[in-house]
């Protein structure tokens, strides 16, 4: 059986969350226009000529593709805050394009992945800190999967008009406006290609973007809880902060064209300080990396950039942000745990890891071994049982009873097989804890050793 337990900390979840789904975009080069791939083209500081940029990165197009030239290959010109376009070209246009002397570099529109940040009370900002009222003319520009307008977070009760500087827009819609606490809001797609899963409005679909900026500028929120866990005041770092929501992020990934997109108007729009968690799961050169660009020239205006440190860790050097001009931020740990309690018929008592939202009432529910319910019929034996491979397990054996699986799994093989409930133990790291389809913990070894032996010692056990 078991019950949940978690230390008084303020709200705060870490949520490792992140896309990885294979590109289909990318293929052979041969010269139709729709084989092409799309490219950045980074030409620097904004273009000071008479000349509009759009016509300007049109004439240099022309002059690479000649007859084959396609206004429509010209997917976004970037020209508030620096200069560059978005374009499909074949291999040699790439190479024409890159030799020109007022190109600094030429790059795959590739894909980038979501990241997340991290509490302010473990930072040590306490709630009690005292604020001033200049806070509320801070404007985060928050680059990511969008936001849920409705969440209490952003709920604008007592904020005045945006301040003055702003001159940014709201791209409204009859599912989605701003307030005074969420300014602005704006989507970015160049290709403009959407999935069934993605909401074509600053709307967040993926909950991490909602996440973020709730992180870094939501409002006091009390009694905030995931089903009565965590329990305490959600809050942003700059609670009285204004918001302005660039949706760069979607169901396939953050990609370099939008994320640019982003950068050039959130500066010419007034934001200032950016926050962005997002990166690929390795550095790039800084003339390829559109996060590096964007985030120079924000400095440049005297915007900070604030990127988060990404999901690679623990290992050395897995910072794909470090651009020296921008800051990037890691958190190392947590500081609480969620604990799931096992309780034996002989009244011990061993503590797991797990976001246990199940509720088992206090019955006690019998034990059984995975590796002694092999799915005998699907050919499986204990040697896979043991692990709760899928389908590995038999139905009729661990309906109602706690499963002991002997490796960290997602819960779906013993959830679909009926199990009350499941006990994994492995030798991994405890310091994250995941959520299951049914009541679960999470042990080391030695616990689960003890399990097996007092499993071994009786042949009533619960
Ligand atoms: C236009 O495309 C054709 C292939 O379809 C290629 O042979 C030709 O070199 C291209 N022209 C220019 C000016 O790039
Ligand atoms: C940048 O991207 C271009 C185009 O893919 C590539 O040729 C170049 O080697 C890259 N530069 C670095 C330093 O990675
Ligand atoms: C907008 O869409 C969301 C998600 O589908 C829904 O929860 C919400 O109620 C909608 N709001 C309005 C005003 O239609
Ligand atoms: C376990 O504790 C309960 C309540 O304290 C007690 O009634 C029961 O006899 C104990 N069982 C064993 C096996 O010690
Ligand atoms: C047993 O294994 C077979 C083969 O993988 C599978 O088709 C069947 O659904 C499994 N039975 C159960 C109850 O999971
Ligand atoms: C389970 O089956 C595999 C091959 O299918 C075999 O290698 C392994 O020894 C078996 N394990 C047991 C405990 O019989
Ligand atoms: C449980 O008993 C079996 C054989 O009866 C033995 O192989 C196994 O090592 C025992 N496990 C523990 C944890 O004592």
């Amino acid at each position: 059986m078991m019950a949940s337990k978690i230390s008084p900390d303020p709200f705060c979840l870490l949520l490792l969350s992140s896309l990885i789904i294979t590109c289909p975009l990318l293929g052979s080069s041969t010269v139709s226009q729709d084989d092409r791939k799309s490219y950045i083209v980074y030409m620097g500081d904004r273009p000071k000529s008479e000349l509009s940029a759009s016509s300007l990165h049109l004439n240099m197009l022309q002059e690479v593709t000649g007859s084959n030239f396609s206004s429509k290959s010209l997917l976004h010109s970037f020209k508030r805050t620096f200069n560059g376009f978005v374009v499909k070209l074949s291999e040699g246009e790439v190479e024409k394009l890159a030799a020109m002397s007022s190109v600094v570099s030429v790059f795959p529109n590739r894909k980038k992945k979501l990241h997340t940040t991290r509490s302010w009370d473990f930072m040590g900002f306490p709630q009690e800190v005292q604020r001033t009222t200049v806070e509320s003319n801070i404007i985060v520009g928050v680059l990511d999967s969008g936001i849920w307008p409705e969440s209490e977070s952003f709920n604008d009760a007592g904020f005045g008009p945006p301040p003055i500087k702003w001159k940014g827009s709201c791209q409204v819609s009859s599912n989605f406006s701003c307030n005074n606490k969420i300014i602005g809001a704006k989507y970015y797609r160049s290709d403009g290609i959407f999935y069934q899963s993605d909401v074509k409005s600053p709307r967040d679909s993926n909950g991490h973007g909602t996440h973020t900026a709730s992180t870094a500028a939501g409002g006091s929120v009390s009694m905030a809880s995931l089903y009565g866990l965590a329990m305490g005041t959600a809050r942003g770092g700059v609670p009285s902060a204004r918001i302005a929501v660039y949706k760069v992020c979607w169901s396939d990934g953050c990609w370099d064209a939008d994320i640019l997109a982003a950068f050039d108007d959130a500066i010419a729009d007034g934001v200032d300080i950016i926050s962005i968690s997002i990166g690929f799961p390795e550095p790039r050169d800084y003339f390829n990396d559109s996060i590096a660009i964007g985030a120079f020239h924000a400095i440049k205006y005297g915007i900070l950039t604030s990127n988060s440190g990404g999901n690679e860790g623990p290992g050395l050097a897995t910072i794909s942000n470090i651009s020296p001009w921008s800051l990037s931020v890691a958190a190392s740990t947590i500081d609480r745990k969620f604990l799931t309690k096992v309780l034996l018929g002989n009244n011990k008592t061993y503590e797991g890891v797990s976001i246990n939202t199940f509720d088992l009432q206090n019955v006690m529910y019998p034990l059984i071994y995975g590796g002694d319910a092999p799915n005998i019929t699907g050919n499986f034996n204990s040697s896979y049982s043991r692990f709760c491979f899928l389908n590995s397990l038999d139905p009729a054996l661990v309906k109602g009873k706690i499963v002991l699986c002997d490796a960290l799994g997602s819960g779906r093989e013993p959830f679909f097989a009926g199990a009350a409930g499941v006990v994994m133990q492995d030798e991994g790291a405890k310091d994250v804890a995941k959520s299951f389809p049914l009541p679960f913990s999470y042990l080391g070894t030695r616990e689960g050793g003890n399990i097996l032996s007092y499993m071994n010692s009786t042949s009533n056990y619960l």
